[in-house]
């Protein structure tokens, strides 16, 4: 039975893997992962391979996922030093536009002031900059927000130092956003002494202190919840280099609908910070007729078997959860039930519809 109705979740931070990596995920396996967790919207990362950071490369991507997506998809804009020329006329196709300050997976990066302020300058001021930026990358990026008077989106805030600053900008008014991701919240560094490479992404897992910080400010200074579905195949995180990164579009809803149960997150908060907020933020669509339905209370343990994502695996397998979700209707559309996800390849939309 399903006994709580949900409005389609909103994911602003998956990696999709395409092109270059579709030995871990597709968009059709990506998009499959999302409806069974939930999620009828979701955003793809650009620091695919190549990059998407020009128009070319854009249309590429546009071209396979309307053709294999099964939920609602936008593609971010990957700010490259080396094409800044392209960087503007790459928006049509974009949803937002990504900067990523430090290092993590991939080889977009950007370490130079000609090139933020070429972003800031370019980009236009419909479409929304956000950053990966990690310790005092996430002041720049404050700086940059008040200087240039437009908004600045913080991706998978970590750090007790990193949401307080974010607070103090918000208090100032700046125009500044974050969200955080579930493993941030679920897990801590030690869970990185029993799961190695399994626990290992970008950021780093934090302190107990960090992780309590981020729970502090889950009613007021963040925004949104965002999975960062980063997935890399169990040989690849047991290699000699291990990438950063794991999956997490289909653990993401049980796992918060468990701090529900617990009575340490309103339900009508999650639907702000999972819903709500990351439409508002990204000035996304509403999907009309379109809702989840959930089990609140059906336990279950999460396991690696059975997942939807290609990479097979997640770092929360072992731990019991309470929330089971049961049917997700997109457009009117039965698109997944028990288990089963039911919308073929190619029926998802792509965000922006038109070029704009
Ligand atoms: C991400 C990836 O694998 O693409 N990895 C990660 O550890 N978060 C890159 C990123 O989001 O920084
Ligand atoms: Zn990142
Ligand atoms: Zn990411
Ligand atoms: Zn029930």
């Amino acid at each position: 039975m399903s006994d709580l109705i949900l409005p389609g979740l909103i994911d602003v931070h998956t990696h999709l893997r395409v092109p270059g990596g579709e030995h871990k995920e597709d968009f059709a396996t990506g998009t499959a992962a999302a409806l069974a967790g939930g999620f009828t919207l979701i955003l793809g990362m650009p620091n695919t391979t190549p990059p998407l950071s020009t128009p070319d490369a854009l249309a590429a991507a546009r071209h396979t996922a309307a053709q294999t997506i099964r939920c609602d998809v936008g593609l971010f804009a990957g700010a490259s030093p080396s094409q800044l020329p392209a960087l503007a006329a790459c928006a049509p196709q974009a949803a937002a536009l990504k900067i990523y300050l430090n290092d993590t997976y991939g080889s977009l990066r950007v370490d130079d002031v000609p090139t933020l302020r070429a972003c800031f300058r370019d980009w236009p001021r419909h479409k929304l900059i956000a950053m990966h930026a990690e310790k005092q990358s996430v002041a720049v990026g404050i700086g940059l927000a008040a200087a240039y008077q437009r908004p600045v989106h913080f991706c998978h805030i970590s750090r007790r130092e990193e949401i307080e600053l974010i607070a103090d900008a918000k208090m100032a008014g700046l125009p500044v956003t974050c969200e955080v991701t579930p493993h941030h919240l679920f897990l801590d560094a030690a869970d990185f002494a029993r799961l190695g490479p399994l626990a290992d992404m970008r950021p780093v897992l934090g302190a107990p202190e960090d992780v309590a910080a981020l729970w502090q400010h889950l009613g007021d200074t963040i925004d949104c919840i965002a999975t960062d579905h980063a997935p890399h195949t169990l040989a690849e995180k047991w290699s000699p280099q291990p990438p950063p990164g794991v999956a997490g579009l289909e653990t993401a809803l049980p796992l918060l609908l468990t701090a529900v149960q617990q009575g340490r997150l309103a339900l009508s908060r999650l639907i702000e910070l999972m819903h709500t907020n990351p439409r508002r933020i990204f000035a996304l669509p509403a999907q009309p007729d379109t809702w989840v339905e959930v089990d609140a209370e059906a336990q279950w343990t999460i396991q690696n078997e059975g997942m939807q994502s290609k990479c097979g695996w997640t770092p929360f397998a072992g731990m019991t959860v309470s929330g089971r979700i049961r049917r997700v209707t997109l457009r009117g559309q039965l698109v997944y039930d028990e288990g089963v996800v039911l919308a073929p390849p190619g029926s998802g939309k792509l965000i922006p519809t038109v070029n704009r």
